[in-house]
């Protein structure tokens, strides 16, 4: 057992205390960033004069040297310690002596952790942006390929009206979009650095907290050091951000099972992100959507357990605080791997533009527009919304789609009905004539991907 106090003990920690307590086996995740912290620590210390410049050019060196090891592997974190503070100092003091001493001056573990962990979380977010683009990249690809794929658009998961592939990912394109929005709030309003806040009160010595700050990217110090140590108010944010791009990737998931099913034949996942059955020889399962959409759960309980943790904890640091970190490592490499894993089976997936052009045909998705047909002829709605409902009636009855009906058969209904009916039906009529702003039709779907272009662009 190495720890950092003990001073005031008469006794030995209990091993089962000690174990319970430890929190190296998880936070070691964050290693070079407490010692990136140390290292401004110490340089800002020695630009107050709080160190010698030969202290700071010991210590600096001695945190480069154990940053190299832990690297390579020449230097194993083990349970030995208490935490990945300990582990740091105490190799520290072994590897340079007394000047290793000096390196927790005018700071507390409560800021060092509150560093290390807002540090650890900024890069991220980041990178759970950068694995968002990559999503958003193959989706516009798809809707660049589809402007023209027609597909049955669904309300209730019945066929409603005729949309295209591409409008269809678009609403994809735009969750996602949100998302990223969502990110780049939060890695805003945390790059404020805690370094300095001391263990709640600040300290005595003469700290320049923006140096410290600087040298860290952040845009300056937080304002109050009680709140430094004790906010994770940017975890839970980052949480709620990765459970909502969580719930948007289950609810792609979900239409690909949909649409890879034996009935919809929509889609075909391609065999590298499919898995087969042990003992059904003809199996090919979505399985990579089903564990996406399955460990959505994962990622809302973290959020819903942090929530929890807080809820309660007066200021200003509270023991309670070290739970965030596993919860919060889950849940990054569990959104971060779906983002990945669904992004790849999304870029080799193949569409079955046949199967969907004629389910859009089959479903009476263009009954809307004959009931539009007959209004442009001057039938007020509510009486062309019950014709066409009847010629719906007839043709279910008959095993028929609207497009086969006879002009004659169309007439028994309403006499308004000419040849161009057939025309105002087709599917192509139907999305093509919806141009306004966000609607199917092509031009206007141009317009949007246009715009998508520019937004990756930039
Ligand atoms: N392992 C602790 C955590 O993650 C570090 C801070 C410890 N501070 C303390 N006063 N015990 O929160």
């Amino acid at each position: 057992m190495a720890q950092l106090w003990g001073g005031r003990f008469t006794k030995e920690t209990d091993q089962l205390v000690y174990r319970f307590n430890a929190s190296i086996s998880f936070d070691q995740k964050f290693y070079k960033q407490d010692i990136q912290g140390s290292m401004a620590h110490v340089k800002m210390l020695a630009k107050q004069g709080i160190l010698t410049e030969d202290e700071k050019e010991q210590i600096l060196k001695g945190l480069e040297g154990i940053l190299a090891d832990v690297e390579s592997g020449k230097l194993e974190i083990t349970d030995k310690y208490e935490d990945i503070h300990s582990f740091v100092e105490a190799n520290l003091i072994d590897r340079i002596g007394d000047a290793g001493k000096k390196l927790h001056t005018g700071r507390s573990r409560n800021d060092q952790v509150a560093l290390d962990m807002r540090l650890y979380t900024r890069d991220e977010v980041k990178e759970t942006d950068e694995l968002v683009k990559g999503l958003l990249k193959v989706l516009l690809r798809i809707m660049e390929e589809n402007i023209e794929t027609i597909m049955p658009g669904f309300t209730h998961l019945q066929k409603a009206q005729p949309i295209t592939l591409a409008h269809h990912m678009g609403a994809y394109f735009e969750m996602f979009k949100r998302d990223r929005s969502r990110l780049h709030d939060i890695a805003e309003r945390m790059n404020y650095c805690p370094l300095g806040a001391g263990a709640l009160a600040g300290t005595t010595y003469p700290l320049d907290r923006d140096y410290t700050a600087e040298l860290l990217g952040f845009y300056g110090p937080m304002q109050n050091s009680m709140d430094a140590v004790s906010d994770r108010d940017y975890l839970i944010e980052y949480l709620s951000a990765m459970s909502t791009i969580m719930m948007h990737l289950s609810r792609f998931s979900e239409e690909v099972i949909i649409w890879n099913s034996n009935e919809y034949q929509f889609v075909e996942i391609d065999d590298g992100y499919s898995t087969g059955s042990s003992i059904m020889p003809q199996k090919k399962n979505p399985d990579i959507a089903e564990l996406v959409r399955g460990k959505t759960g994962r990622v809302y309980g973290a959020l819903m357990s942090l929530l929890t943790t807080m809820k309660g904890i007066p200021l200003a640091y509270n023991k309670d605080m070290q739970e965030d970190k596993e919860l919060v490592f889950d849940a990054i490499d569990t959104t971060k791997g779906c983002l990945a894993l669904f992004t790849g089976m999304m870029d080799t997936i193949s569409f079955r533009k046949d199967r969907m052009h004629e389910s859009a045909k089959k479903g009476f998705t263009n009954a809307t527009d004959a009931a539009d047909y007959l209004v442009n002829h001057g039938v007020p709605f509510r009486d062309a919304h019950g014709i066409v409902g009847r010629l719906v009636l007839r043709c279910i009855a008959e095993g028929k789609s609207l497009d086969d009906l006879t002009l004659d058969e169309y007439r028994e209904e309403s006499p308004v009905f000419e040849n161009d009916i057939y025309d105002a039906i087709s599917m192509e009529t139907c999305v093509n004539r919806r141009l306004t702003i966000g609607a199917p039709g092509k031009e206007a779907m141009e317009k949007v991907i246009a715009g998508y272009k520019e937004y990756l662009n930039a």
